[in-house]
């Protein structure tokens, strides 16, 4: 582990992507996790982390300790984005937001966080998901409206919000290319202990078009969620994107 490493906070350390992202920190030697947060009614803080000598904790234990961190990786709920804000906020450090089905106040809140400090919202973490929402867009220009648009997305029965995230971000990236998708053929699928799959398919006469995405394993988000927070080291302040963190921004 170098000096020169990210300290990094993981908000939502317990969880099934937090969980992740302490356990892969510690085989990344350019990044160092310095504190793991829970929720404020959690039966597990004081527990451990994961990480070497870091107890779990609340966000506004951290904030009050004044802990040196540069990065705060929230992967929570919404009353926890929220706090990974104030948190990060109060320790000057970036932010990086995994936390999907996020509210218009949370939302609120982050573009707030994102004048004092440096802030990512990202409801993929993952490269390949970036590059679909690029493939999407330019197919949406290049098809045109004699192709009607449609996103099938499934993932386990445990996951709270629909459509996920990254299908309304994918929506997003076809909806900015001039194409009219509408909400109704945005379809999401709930069962088992699926990670992740985005369809978008493009249906015209005599033929369609899907590009798909797969996700087999959840540490590529933890890695992905890693590698933006490196990127967010030192950056100003300020609202940035996933692409940007990636470098796939052109
Ligand atoms: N961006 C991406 O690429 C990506 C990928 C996968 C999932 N996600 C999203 O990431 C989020 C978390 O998913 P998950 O599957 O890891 O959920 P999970 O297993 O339910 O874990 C949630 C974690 O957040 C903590 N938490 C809940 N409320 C909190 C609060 N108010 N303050 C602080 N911590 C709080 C929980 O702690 P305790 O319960 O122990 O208190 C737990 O550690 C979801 O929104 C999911 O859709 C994003």
């Amino acid at each position: 582990m170098s000096d020169s490493s990210t300290p990094i906070i993981v908000h939502g350390a317990t969880g099934r992507m937090g969980s992740r992202v302490v356990a892969l920190a510690a085989l990344d030697p350019s990044v160092r996790v310095v504190g793991a947060a829970v929720a404020p009614d959690s039966p597990r803080i004081g527990g451990e982390s994961g990480a070497p000598a870091v107890a779990l904790q609340t966000a506004e234990n951290l904030s009050k300790t004044g802990v040196l961190a540069r990065v705060v990786i929230d992967f929570s709920s919404d009353e926890g984005a929220s706090a990974a804000a104030d948190l990060a906020v109060a320790l000057r450090a970036a932010l990086l937001v995994g936390t999907t089905g996020l509210s218009d106040g949370t939302r609120q809140r982050l573009r707030d966080a994102a004048r004092s400090v440096a802030v990512v919202v990202a409801p993929n973490t993952s490269m390949g998901v970036a590059v679909v929402a690029m493939l999407a867009r330019d197919a949406a220009r290049a098809l045109g409206p004699a192709f009607e648009c449609s996103i099938v997305e499934a993932h386990h029965s445990r996951k709270k919000d629909a459509p996920s995230g990254t299908a309304l971000r994918l929506a997003g990236a076809v909806r900015a290319a001039g194409h009219a998708l509408r909400d109704d053929q945005i379809v999401a699928i709930r069962g088992g202990d699926v990670i992740g799959e985005h369809t978008v398919r493009f249906a015209g006469p005599g033929e369609y078009i899907e590009i798909t995405h797969r996700a087999t394993t959840r540490d590529l988000f933890a890695l992905g969620a890693l590698r933006a927070a490196k990127w967010l080291d030192g950056k100003p302040a300020g609202e940035y994107t996933i692409e940007d963190a990636l470098g796939l921004s052109a």
